[in-house]
């Protein structure tokens, strides 16, 4: 028995086309009646079959609310505003029968009642299946296009300078769960039981009970239906709703798994950097500039690997590559031609450990877009560094451990991108032997330390 309402039930969206089919046909008559002879007798007959197929949508309704475990407060209004359709129609159909107490009443107010009761009970229930924001969410997504705010749309922005700085709970999660659960989940919307506004009202839990498990994180109510597949009824946020990306998936999962903790900052929690670099504006993580490449050629690609050079995109989608002569130390200026096929493919050059000598700055400076050079551990002088002054892209050179001539680095100072420059060297200081203007010396990094990490260290040939 059960399972055939829920066979019932499961026809409901089906079976609600045939009355707004039918009402929309009995009004048109309706309103057209001078047009037509017979129109009273055909009108009594369609709202028979109005009739009919409203009572049979609420009933299915009902088996579908009962059966698949809808929140009453969710399908209530959609299932008294069918009453009301049901009510109409049958009012509607009575006034046609004539001398009855119904007929003092205008006629409109019968067919406008239908009219308006179809339209709110419609609108309701497409509510329920698409969700509330269903009709009114292109309209947001058409503007935030128009306007230019997607990076607003975010959820979250980190600052390269303070991002170790930020408390887990209200640096990532709490707008996480802002920006795609609380308009369900609040003080006025309690979808669920559930309150996800406050940290203490998360701990609150919902009407199951608590939505975090400290002892089987993973079984946490919370955690379980972010995983659900979309598909799945109980999956959150709904399938109709803005869904959380897999960077937002995987950082709640990792701060449930944590035990949700509320105060610690992501260097007390030490947390990985891959985790959290989608949540960095796209902007400070634009070391490379976008550029419209080909892609470049394979063979070109195949004889360089063969050659034991080491060669990469700088990600996956990217015709930009970064390409290293640190496995050859043989490697000299005339080696240079190899890479002609993909001059401008290439937007980071790394040569340390090789026998290049001066003449490379030249050879370099016809690889339109260099954003990165390493010439640490060579022989270079800086002598005829200048010529890279037409690199427009060019922002880090590093020259660590050369021959350079500290006054060289004057010929640096009208370099359009150029941000940083490592000159350590662990024989002299160079910061002795030369002074430099303030624009040029807050670039140079004389540095006795390490290198800063970059992220593009961490990338594995
Ligand atoms: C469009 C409204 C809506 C949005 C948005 C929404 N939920 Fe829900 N949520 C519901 C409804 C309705 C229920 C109750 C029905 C159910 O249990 O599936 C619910 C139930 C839950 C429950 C179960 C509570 C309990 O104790 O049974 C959890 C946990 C939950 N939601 C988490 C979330 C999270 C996390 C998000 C954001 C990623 C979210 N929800 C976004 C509507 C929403």
């Amino acid at each position: 028995m059960e399972s055939f309402l829920t066979f019932i039930g499961r026809f409901h969206p089906l079976l609600v086309h045939l009355p707004i089919g039918f009402i929309l046909i009995a009004l048109l008559l309706e309103f057209n009646r001078s047009k037509f002879k017979e129109s009273e007798k055909i009108l009594k007959f369609i709202l028979f079959w109005v009739l009919l197929s409203v009572g049979f949508s609420i009933l299915s309704g009902y088996f579908q609310y009962q059966q698949e475990g809808y929140l009453w407060e969710l399908v209530q209004e959609h299932f008294y505003s069918g009453i009301v359709t049901l009510v109409f129609s049958t009012g509607f159909y009575v006034f046609l029968q004539k001398q009855t107490i119904l007929n003092r009443l205008p006629r409109s107010f019968f067919s406008l009642g239908l009219l308006f009761s179809l339209i709110v009970t419609g609108h309701l229930g497409g509510n329920i299946t698409h969700g509330e924001e269903h009709l009114t969410e292109p309209l947001e997504e058409l503007s935030s296009t128009l306007f230019g705010n997607e990076e607003e749309s975010k959820t979250v922005q980190l600052d390269e300078k303070n991002y170790q700085e930020q408390v887990i709970y209200t640096g990532l999660v709490a707008p996480i769960l802002s920006k795609k659960c609380v308009s369900c989940h609040n003080s006025k919307n309690t979808k669920g039981g559930l309150q996800l506004h406050t940290f203490q009202a998360l701990l609150q839990g919902g009407k199951n009970g608590p939505v975090i498990d400290y002892e089987n994180t993973k079984e946490s109510e919370l955690f379980l239906r972010i995983h659900l597949p979309k598909e799945e009824k109980k999956h959150m946020p709904p399938k109709s709703k803005k869904q959380l990306t897999k960077a937002e998936i995987d950082f709640i999962s990792y701060w449930i798994e944590l035990g949700a903790p509320q105060d610690q900052t992501l260097e007390q929690l030490g947390t990985a950097r891959a985790l959290i670099e989608p949540f960095f504006s796209k902007e400070e993580n634009r070391f490379y500039p976008e550029l419209k490449l080909d892609a470049p050629n394979p063979e070109t690609i195949k004889t360089l690997i063969a050659e034991n050079l080491l060669i990469a995109p700088i990600n996956r989608e990217s015709n930009s590559i970064k390409i290293s002569a640190l496995n050859i130390p043989e490697f000299e200026n005339k080696d240079m031609k190899l890479l002609d096929g993909i001059r401008s493919n290439i937007v980071s050059i790394d040569l340390s450990y090789t026998a290049v000598n001066d003449s490379i700055f030249e050879l370099l400076s016809g690889f339109p877009n260099l954003v990165q050079i390493k010439l640490n551990h060579t022989q270079i002088t800086g002598e005829e560094i200048q010529v890279l002054e037409s690199s427009k892209h060019l922002k880090q050179l590093y020259l660590v451990e050369t021959e350079l001539n500290a006054e060289f680095l004057q010929l640096l100072s009208n370099f359009p991108s150029l941000e940083q420059v490592f000159v350590f060297q662990s024989k002299r200081n160079l910061s002795h032997e030369i002074e430099l203007s303030p624009k040029l010396n807050s670039i140079i990094e004389f540095g006795a330390y390490g290198l800063p990490k970059l992220p593009s260290d961490e990338v594995i040939y």
